[in-house]
């Protein structure tokens, strides 16, 4: 991350826009932070909440081998860089497949990847310094969890440091060390999950992810479905699979 480039807007529609748009004029580690957006994205094509005291940023990278497999996995690894740095804060974070992460049921903070050409762009949002949500937002943020006001930019440092740390490993052939940094986390395989993807609606049991970071769903007859992108929700029982 040597000759990482920090640019910072007070207002921005999105920071992972803007990394678009001056993707063909920067070097790698660019990053691009926003005190707010206008118009956050979240997965999905759906909204982002993004008001003032939020951290909401996008990062540049080029890997070394933008086709390699072990890439795949970059938006689980980043998701647990999130977690080290929110857990070293004292929240007791988890993650949903693919890196929803949350306390409790709330979500407190969201990855959105990108990949254009040869290049990612990793937004992160973390839902900092933010004393209420709308109702019809099922969130919480590091304040309303701690009590504390965190400083944005040493939490923006310590996530950066982070994120370098592992993607380092990961082009460095550590994924499977990475994906079990990732298993410790999770809140979702061993359960009963319904998974939106695209094309369709399954339900069964999340028993796994493999090395393309993908879930693998044991239906209820039996077979193995491998879901690369989709939408995951947790089902209470087993029982409920059947109703
Ligand atoms: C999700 O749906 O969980 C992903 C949310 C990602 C939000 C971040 S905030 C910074 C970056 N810019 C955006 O417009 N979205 C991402």
């Amino acid at each position: 991350m040597t000759d990482s480039k920090i640019y910072h807007f007070t207002e921005l529609d999105s920071t992972n826009e803007y990394a678009k748009k001056i993707l063909n004029n920067t070097g790698e580690w660019t990053v691009v932070v926003a005190d707010k957006q206008k118009c956050g994205k979240g997965r999905f094509g759906k909204s982002w909440y993004s008001p003032e005291g939020g951290l909401w940023f996008s990062i540049i990278l080029r890997p070394r081998d933008a086709t390699s497999k072990d890439i795949l996995a970059l938006p689980l690894v980043a998701g647990v860089a999130v977690c080290d740095v929110l857990k070293a804060l004292g929240l007791n974070v988890k993650i949903k497949w693919p890196n929803d992460i949350l306390v409790g049921s709330k979500k407190i903070a969201g990855i959105l990847t990108e990949y254009e050409n040869d290049a990612v762009i990793l937004g992160v949002g973390i839902n900092l310094n933010i004393s209420e949500f709308p109702k019809d937002i099922e969130a919480t943020s590091t304040l309303l969890e701690t009590g504390k006001v965190f400083d944005k930019n040493e939490v923006l440092k310590l996530v950066l440091d982070k994120i370098d740390e592992k993607y380092n490993r990961l082009q460095n052939g550590e994924l499977k060390n990475l994906l079990n940094e990732w298993r410790s986390y999770s809140i979702t395989l061993g359960e009963f999950v319904e998974v939106k993807t695209p094309n369709s609606i399954l339900q069964g049991k999340a028993i796994d992810i493999d090395e393309d970071g993908a879930l693998l769903v044991e239906l209820p007859s039996g077979n193995i479905e491998r879901v690369l992108a989709g939408e995951c929700s947790l089902m209470q029982t087993e029982f409920s699979l059947t109703q």
